[in-house]
């Protein structure tokens, strides 16, 4: 029986990832939830909506036409915005926008429509928590600071995007703060997680691991 996994963690801990090699090896679909924020903030500063502005956010959620088909790329609006959602502009006006209770709900409701028949994989910071919360197999993924901001780094210049590895740090910290402060379904670990430092790990190992836990949980 195909289960629901979910993966948790900081920004850039590794987790799309790894839930991407996962998603291969299992034959499960990978949902990166960060994406749907941050074609929420996009598509916002495209309108010229606040991003603190709830009440225009939570409307234009419910006229907004967005695909996450199983291949990963995100539709919005008919448009392919999948490169457009990763610039640096976007990470933080995801984050901003993520702290709005409406969004939210209305972000989370999506999700678990979408997973509802199992065989999926869902990283981001409240899925264990918030979104699945009866999910068997529940990974939270951490790394230091350093060790994220120079695998962004390296993953910025393969796609052509700002790449100064101080700029980076200084936004994953800010992002960190911001994550874990907020009001509303901050980033913690759930508590049946199971925590992995992937600072020193390559992603095999760490791909290895986590297959070891599903398989574990699932008896397969
Ligand atoms: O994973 P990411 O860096 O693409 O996520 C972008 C932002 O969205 C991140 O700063 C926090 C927010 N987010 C969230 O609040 N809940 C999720 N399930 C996923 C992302």
């Amino acid at each position: 029986m195909k289960i629901n996994i979910a993966i948790d963690g900081p920004s850039a801990a590794g987790k799309s990832t790894i839930a991407d090699r996962l998603a291969e090896t299992l034959g499960y679909t990978h949902l990166d939830t960060g994406a749907m924020y941050r074609a929420v903030a996009l598509n916002a500063i495209r309108k010229g909506i606040a991003l603190d502005d709830e009440e225009k956010i939570v409307s234009m959620i419910a006229d907004m036409e967005l695909q996450m088909p199983a291949d990963g790329r995100v539709i919005l609006e008919g448009e392919d915005v999948s490169q457009a959602i990763r610039a640096n502009e976007i990470s933080m006006g995801a984050s901003d926008v993520s702290k709005l209770q409406g969004c939210r709900a209305a972000l989370v409701e999506m999700q678990q429509r979408i997973c509802k028949d199992g065989g999926y994989i869902l990283d981001g910071r409240d899925i264990g928590t918030v979104v699945l919360k009866d999910a068997p197999v529940k990974i939270f993924m951490v790394a230091s600071p350093e060790a994220r901001a120079e695998r962004r780094v390296r993953q910025n210049k393969q796609n052509g995007l700002e790449a100064d590895y101080e700029t980076i740090l200084e936004d994953i910290k800010k992002r960190d703060y911001q994550d874990t402060h907020r009001e509303h379904s901050p980033l913690t670990k759930a508590e049946d997680a199971i925590e992995i430092d992937t600072s020193y790990m390559s992603i095999q190992e760490v791909h290895d691991a986590v297959l070891k836990i599903v398989k574990e949980k699932t008896g397969e």
